[in-house]
């Protein structure tokens, strides 16, 4: 199993990949193929669960997902993200719900969308062990507070207030930062200026690493952000099994005799 240490000395060597998952099946396949990090992302809101933001994922449903990939993970990291207002409202609550994750649900860190709210919180999570991942940039749980999704750090000011906060977040103990939806100079600029790791999404291609959301990387989401790239048609692969399903129940064709069994000794029920 793959720990915070392990991601942050592959920095620099080589790019650190991380995928989210947010089921057992997925998180085989995403651990089997070597990815180093696997994010049980609050995404699951809109990706799996059908909400238009990740706003109302609640506590006890990311745990049920990061049980779930925990379970089927073997050598990634496993890295659950804290829904939203689960942290930085109470201090008490925030440190319970995270270390939940570790201690009932197997993930090895949490990821916390990042402000300055989250910079002394960050340090008493790492001081109690509890690993953290900032996230700078595009935070989504944002939405109603930015009316959408942005790009961030477009101007001087903003650019340099996400750089401080990344070296404050670094300072704090975290072991590694997401940077969404930022200018690619800008990502290169904080991936420089620190130690710990960056992961990019959107950020350019000098981050320490890439994340992106599994559905969108394989193919399964109908719309994909600008900066994201399907490496795959999983969805036309599933619509052409349903419909081969369908086509096959409606004529009959399946099940067939091997798909049944008989039992000779049964007498007729009346
Ligand atoms: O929830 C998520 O999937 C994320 C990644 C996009 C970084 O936060």
């Amino acid at each position: 199993m793959a720990t915070v240490r392990d991601v942050r000395e592959k920095a620099g060597d080589e790019p650190i990949t991380m995928l989210t998952a947010y089921d057992a099946p997925t998180a085989g396949i995403v651990d089997d193929a070597g990815v180093d990090v696997i994010l049980v992302g609050d995404s699951v809101g809109n990706v799996v669960l059908g909400h238009e933001t990740t706003v109302p994922v609640s506590v006890d449903g990311i745990a049920h997902h990061v049980g779930a990939v925990s379970r089927a993970t073997e050598d990634a990291l496993v890295v659950a993200d804290m829904p939203f207002l689960s942290f930085g409202v109470d201090e008490k609550d925030s440190l319970e719900n995270a270390g939940r994750m570790l201690k009932e649900e197997g993930a090895q860190a949490v990821k916390l969308e990042s402000g300055p709210h989250t910079v002394d919180l960050t340090e008493k999570m790492v001081q109690l062990g509890i690993p953290v991942m900032a996230h700078l940039g595009l935070t989504p749980q944002h939405v109603n507070q930015y009316g959408g999704y942005p790009r961030q750090g477009t101007d001087q000011a903003a650019a340099q207030r996400m750089l401080d906060l990344a070296i404050e977040h670094e300072e704090a103990g975290a072991f590694s930062l997401v940077l969404e939806h930022v200018p690619a100079n800008l990502a290169a600029e904080i991936t420089d200026a620190l130690d710990i790791p960056t992961i990019g999404i959107g950020a350019g291609p000098d981050c320490d690493g890439q994340v992106l959301v599994f559905d969108d990387a394989v193919g399964i989401s109908e719309w994909t952000p600008s900066f994201s790239e399907q490496f795959g048609n999983v969805r036309a692969e599933m619509e052409s099994a349903v419909d081969d399903y369908v086509s096959a129940v409606e004529s009959g064709e399946f099940p067939a005799d091997e798909h049944s069994h008989e039992e000779t000794d049964l007498e007729d029920i009346y």
